[in-house]
């Protein structure tokens, strides 16, 4: 397939049919992962600079191991470490990024809208590593995939997301991923965690975790965003955890065989517990053994092209 886009802004630039290709891709690259020597010369010659402006473990490392096994050249910049904290612009930073030629800059920061923004600044392929509240489309590619390899097709299943909806751009891009792969989604979440206008997502929305995973497939729980949220949300985290945190006993309630993900970092304790996060039920760390699998398939896709 000729790879017609120069961005990944959000997986709403992707036609079913290039997800799909996505997904055989990943399924290729992920053998190379189990191999002794993990290294192919696919890349060889290209540059990619991580741009992460708010802190990340898992997309970070996970797009700057699938460069190098690819052979690309990866380069990291962290705000911490850059001249950001100088007062420098955005603007300013990614024009310089840009005079050493990458071919690729990924992107994650704390704007809606800094990956578009660059984007339309620079000539290079951009890749949005998650934009504020927006969008994060490798996470969601990565949880289609792992969801594909468990199951052979999304369609027809039921998918419950559980949390903190109103500051997830992880929500919002698996929202917009499993419905046009034909899976169903509801949401749970107290009413102020969830996002205005939520009656215009093709979603069921619950208040009522035990009547959400009623007959579910898969939950996924999501992260309290302590630091993108306004002070009063949450009157108390304790009866957040009792009413919203997921256990063994819920997944009583799904569907048997029904598994559990978390895109991460978890709170353990408040929106999942420990016996749910490390039982069989869990798919936590094979999602992020398909990031890197999917992320090669992103970095071979956006810089050759093909
Ligand atoms: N899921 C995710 O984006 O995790 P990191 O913040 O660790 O990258």
């Amino acid at each position: 397939m000729h790879w017609r886009h120069k961005h990944l802004l959000d997986v709403d630039q992707l036609e079913k049919e290039e997800i799909e290709h996505i997904f055989e891709l990943a399924r290729n690259f992920k053998e190379i992962n189990n191999r002794p020597v993990k290294k192919v010369p696919t890349l060889k010659g290209k540059s990619v600079v991580l741009f992460f402006a708010e802190p990340s473990t898992r997309t970070r490392v996970s797009f700057d191991i699938a460069g190098k096994r690819l052979s690309a050249d990866t380069f990291s910049l962290s705000k911490s470490g850059s001249s950001l904290l100088k007062g420098e612009s955005l603007k300013d930073t990614v024009l310089t990024l840009q005079a050493m030629r990458p071919d690729c800059i990924v992107i994650r920061h704390q704007f809606s809208g800094a990956a578009a923004f660059i984007a339309s600044k620079l000539n290079c392929s951009v890749i949005n590593a998650g934009d504020g509240w927006h969008a994060h489309p490798t996470q969601a590619l990565l949880d289609g995939f792992t969801l594909k390899e468990e199951w052979g097709e999304l369609a027809g299943r039921e998918i419950l997301i559980v949390g903190d909806i109103a500051h997830s751009r992880v929500a919002r891009s698996d929202v917009k991923l499993f419905t046009k792969l034909g899976a169903r989604v509801r949401l749970c979440a107290p009413r102020t965690l969830l996002p205005p206008r939520v009656d215009t997502w093709p979603v069921k929305v619950y208040s009522s975790l035990e009547e959400a995973v009623k007959g579910v497939d898969l939950i996924i729980c999501l992260r309290l965003q302590l630091e993108r949220q306004e002070k009063g949300l949450l009157p108390d985290l304790r009866e957040y955890s009792w009413r919203y945190g997921l256990g063994l006993k819920h997944l009583k309630l799904a569907r048997p065989g029904a598994k559990v993900m978390h895109p991460g970092p978890m709170n353990r304790g408040v929106e999942i517990n420990s016996e749910l996060a490390d039982s069989q039920k869990s798919l936590i760390l094979e999602q992020v053994h398909s990031g890197v699998a999917v992320r090669m398939a992103l970095l071979y896709l956006y810089l050759v092209g093909a």
